[in-house]
């Protein structure tokens, strides 16, 4: 099976950052930590209440990483205006309200197609790999292929949910649903990705997916680099999910 891809989301370190509205620990330092650890990617979201990144810190990450930038962000003008000044190698859609403390829900692509294809046109234009953050749902899947995306993100938030919550037979059935979506979006010809709650423990089905490309993660290894340090927790997740791939090779 191919090598799945490791995103690593840094966001989290400008969130402890921000929390003393210091210039430490710096999230620029993380990314290139992040990749000598052997990230194939750093992945950072600009919310429009800049809550952890800022702008100051997607112009050091464009500038100092020697890996691709997946810029994280809602479909908004003020972002796509970004977007085209950075032009970062990928763009993920997903939709941000200000009240949740996380990306809560998919993307609705199907509801908002017509949007969204003018959305991203410009941003493919200038070269970027556009990607939908979104739910297992067919209809969001489908939406995402007409509207010309590159990528899909599948959200794997609930299942980390139901994992965590020792919900066996219920994570099982998510699971399902997460790889029937992601064998929909590969016949679709779109690139599958997935993210969001995973850790060491819930990783290795998710990574067993033949069709994934990518994983992004962040949340937990930050966490984790509190107790192991940064390198050597990324080390051990790429080891989980290069484990999960060889066994079902
Ligand atoms: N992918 C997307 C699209 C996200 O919004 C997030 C959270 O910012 C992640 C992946 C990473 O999720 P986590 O921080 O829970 O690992």
């Amino acid at each position: 099976m191919e090598k799945l891809r490791l995103g690593v989301n840094i966001d989290h370190v400008a969130t402890v950052r921000n929390a003393r509205g210091s210039a430490w620990p710096d999230p620029l330092r993380a990314a290139l930590l992040a990749e000598t650890a052997g990230a194939d990617g750093i992945t950072a979201h600009l919310r429009e209440d800049r809550r952890h990144i800022r702008d100051a810190d997607m112009d050091a990450l464009m500038a100092g990483i020697g890996i691709p930038l997946n810029f994280e962000c809602a479909a908004t003008d003020e972002m796509a205006a970004i977007v085209l000044r950075l032009r970062p190698h990928a763009v993920c859609l997903v939709p941000e309200r200000r009240e949740e403390r996380t990306t809560e829900g998919g993307l609705d692509v199907a509801g908002d197609e017509n949007r969204l294809a003018q959305y991203i046109a410009p941003l493919r234009d200038a070269g970027c790999r556009v990607s939908m953050f979104i739910g297992h749902d067919p209809r969001q899947i489908e939406a995402s292929a007409r509207i010309g995306a590159a990528v899909v993100e599948l959200h794997t938030g609930h299942y980390s949910d139901l994992h965590a919550e020792g919900q066996i037979d219920e994570a099982e059935a998510e699971l399902e649903a997460l790889r029937r979506g992601a064998t929909l979006a590969h016949s679709l010809g779109l690139e599958v990705h997935a993210g969001h709650g995973l850790t060491y423990d819930n990783v290795a089905p998710i990574a067993a997916i033949p069709e994934l490309r990518e994983l992004n993660i962040g949340h937990f290894l930050i966490g984790e680099a509190v107790f192991m340090g940064l390198g050597p927790a990324i080390e051990e997740m790429r080891r989980r999910i290069d484990m999960a791939r060889h066994r079902r090779a």
